[in-house]
């Protein structure tokens, strides 16, 4: 499977899947990483891979609509077949997001996931962590989910449960999460990679017992 891992920032997300399909078991290849931002530790990391980086700067575009379409032309100018969120930072548009996550494209079935540093449903958004500690639970976690149109909100592939220690802050309790963020993405992107884990038309997982 050609995989495009998109980034914001530091790219440790990218550092894990990065290490993950470097093993043969591996049923994925990152062929682009895209950053929205210019140089951040995340292309460097792609770079020092061997990994090709393209930077589309969203503040060179006039609108979302646009931003996409630009991304789009990446995507298929790689052949890509799954895209990954690590760290992205932008909403995507409703029409970016039917056509690179899940609906089915003459015959070409694409996928998009992403990462959020919560148990979802609980505490979308921004500030993830700092809601969780704020709210008060005793854990929390990260999740892997197909993107939907709704933000944060599509069928979930993989979580990971973290607890919330006393004398965490937000920062102690988001390298936690962090943590096992690089252990929840490499497992579902080889889930989805592989075919095991697979988004039905109406928006519901299936795993597929056959394999
Ligand atoms: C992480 O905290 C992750 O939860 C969120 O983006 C942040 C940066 O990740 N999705 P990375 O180090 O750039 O992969």
């Amino acid at each position: 499977t050609r995989v495009a891992v998109l980034i914001s920032g530091s790219g440790t997300n990218l550092q894990a899947l990065m290490e993950q399909v470097k093993k043969p078991s591996s049923s994925a290849e990152i062929v682009v990483v895209i950053s929205n931002r210019p140089g951040v530790m995340g292309l460097k990391r792609a770079s020092m891979a061997g990994i090709q980086t393209r930077v589309v700067d969203h503040k060179l575009y006039g609108s979302r609509a646009e931003f996409d379409g630009t991304i789009d032309k990446v995507l298929e100018e790689f052949g890509v077949e799954l895209v990954c969120l690590a760290g992205f930072m932008r909403i995507l548009t409703g029409p970016f997001v039917r056509k690179w996550s899940g609906e089915k494209q003459n015959l070409l079935k694409h996928d998009m996931l992403n990462i959020h540093p919560s148990l979802l449903p609980s505490f979308k958004g921004v500030n993830a962590q700092k809601q969780a500690l704020q709210a008060g639970v005793r854990v929390t976690g990260c999740t892997v989910h197909f993107v939907a149109e709704e933000v944060d909100a599509g069928a979930i592939v993989v979580q990971e449960a973290v607890p919330i220690l006393v004398t965490d802050t937000e920062d102690s309790l988001s390298e936690r999460i962090r943590e096992a963020e690089h252990r929840a993405f490499p497992a579902a992107l080889e889930l989805v990679g592989s075919g095991a884990v697979k988004l039905r038309d109406d928006g519901r997982i299936v795993w597929n017992q056959s394999v």
